[in-house]
């Protein structure tokens, strides 16, 4: 397969706002427990109760943001459980969930991991079962510089300092019917919206907000009708099925791409119609492809492309978190043996961590299609996306064709490339992955066939990969 990208170096789509790269961790499964926290006394080698080995793997995708504690968790969590001598913390029963809740975690403990990590923590309060005033108090406890009860409480607890945390949500999915106290419309979903900002905002009010938000229009336009004013983003989540053939699946990242233009677009005209000033963006704060095994190659292919998608949709998304880090769906799968292992959309977020600049460019692409059924169009076999930083450009470019390697000329307007290296992650087939006992199986390569002519790139792009070109002039 022959292929042609043309990066236009002098063509800006926008600004890329790195927290697309970000991460989910719900209290859920063994996310947390057994995931991320494993407790002091634990024989698994720990820092403060957190699970060293996966402390180290996150800290090295370097993500922007981790939301938590949910999800669904979140409507009915009330976090002065979590909060407090741990042998104190009441054990409650998790109406999400329908499991017993320990509370060792609790958001001291997801601060001080968070700063570990070296991310930036985004909560989501409970806007299921909880209240305006619960939540206040919750912005009270971590961001209040005063000497008020929240703020206190937070200082007996060893936390002299503010923990200034910047982004919060309004609640998770209220939408759906499976929600602990969702709402009936958007309209409802406003109101209590609007409740809980005016309260969380007289505490701190350089807070961001983000508001639940759908695929939905009917409801989506209720909530930036009547809270538009009162949020920054607005939410939306997109799982997709992981039983679909190989190349549906690498089809519906585009059909994402353009599910979120929708939503961004209607987001305009709301602002427009409504005359609201706030500059409101999308927070996808929750996608992944739903597999119920442990994933494999053709998942990281899915996960490269969404991931390329944010770069392109940088004026329109500005948060995006995977659902989730560790043990569901998983990046990162964890024993209680100790053991540990990454699956292949680990290494595509540790691929990207290693080459992001912060102007997305002009690519175009020229490369043969296939047809696919389920998004009724053309699919090409290339995605290309780049950015660039000061001297340098990165592009990611995703070969989806599992059968054949593409030769790759890749052309430049306004840089002349000098300097190039090429990481890649493809395996030895879609179904390649990582497992306990081979845990290095899949692993990101480096490529040693890449030459450069004047103002073109030549290189050979594997079968079924996810590939990194690092260029400089
Ligand atoms: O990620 C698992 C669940 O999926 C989350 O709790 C919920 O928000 C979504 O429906």
């Amino acid at each position: 397969m022959k292929v042609e990208v043309f990066v236009d170096a002098t063509a800006s789509l926008g600004t890329l706002d790195r927290r697309v790269y970000g991460q989910f961790i719900e209290h859920l499964g063994r996310c947390i427990y057994g995931g991320i926290w494993v407790g002091e006394r634990s024989k698994i080698p720990n820092i403060k109760g957190f699970r060293k080995d996966v402390l180290e793997a996150v800290r090295a995708i370097r993500p922007p943001i981790v939301r938590w504690p949910g999800g669904n968790f979140a409507s009915a969590y009330h976090w002065e459980d979590g909060i407090g001598p741990r042998e104190k913390r009441p054990r409650r029963f998790d109406l999400a969930w329908k499991v017993e809740e320990p509370n060792e975690f609790g958001t001291d403990e997801f601060i001080e991991w968070c700063r570990l990590v070296n991310t930036e923590p985004f909560i989501v309060v409970n806007a299921g079962n909880g209240t305006p005033e619960e939540a206040a108090r919750w912005v009270e406890y971590c961001n209040s510089k005063g000497d008020t009860y929240y703020a206190q409480l937070r200082k007996k607890y060893g936390h002299s300092e503010p923990y200034n945390v910047r982004l919060w949500g309004i609640g998770n999915e209220l939408y759906g019917r499976w929600q602990v106290g969702f709402c009936i419309d958007g309209e409802e979903c406003a109101r209590r919206t609007i409740e809980f900002a005016n309260e969380m905002k007289r505490i701190d009010p350089e807070i961001e907000l983000v508001g639940v938000g759908c695929e939905d229009p009917e409801w989506n336009l209720d909530m930036l009708k009547i809270a538009g004013g009162y949020i920054d983003y607005l939410s939306v989540h997109i799982y997709i099925r992981g039983d679909k053939p190989y190349r549906e699946l690498v089809a519906s990242p585009t059909d994402i791409e353009d599910r979120l233009k929708g939503v961004f677009y209607l987001i305009k005209v709301a602002r427009r119609k409504w005359k609201i000033r706030k500059d409101i963006k999308i927070a996808f704060d929750e996608w992944n492809v739903w597999s119920s095994e442990a994933t494999c190659i053709k998942e990281a292919i899915f996960t490269a492309l969404v991931l390329n998608s944010l770069q392109r949709l940088c004026n329109a998304v500005a948060i995006a978190c995977f659902a989730q880090t560790v043990n569901v769906l998983p990046l990162i799968v964890t024993r209680d043996d100790g053991s540990m292992f990454v699956n292949p959309q680990y290494l595509v977020f540790k691929l990207y961590s290693q080459g992001i600049g912060n102007e997305v460019l002009k690519v175009t692409v020229d490369a043969p299609s296939y047809y696919s059924k389920e998004i009724a169009r053309p699919t090409c076999f290339i995605d290309a996306s780049a950015t660039m930083r000061e001297d340098a450009i990165y592009i990611h470019v995703i070969n989806r064709n599992e059968e054949e390697e593409a030769e790759c000329r890749i052309k430049f307007r306004g840089f002349m490339p000098v300097a190039a290296r090429h990481l890649y992650i493809s395996g030895r087939s879609i179904n390649d992955r990582n497992t306990f006992d081979e845990p290095n199986n899949v692993s990101i390569e480096e490529g040693k066939d890449i030459s450069i002519k004047g103002y073109e790139i030549i290189l050979k792009l594997p079968p079924h990969s996810v590939n990194l070109l690092s260029v400089r002039r």
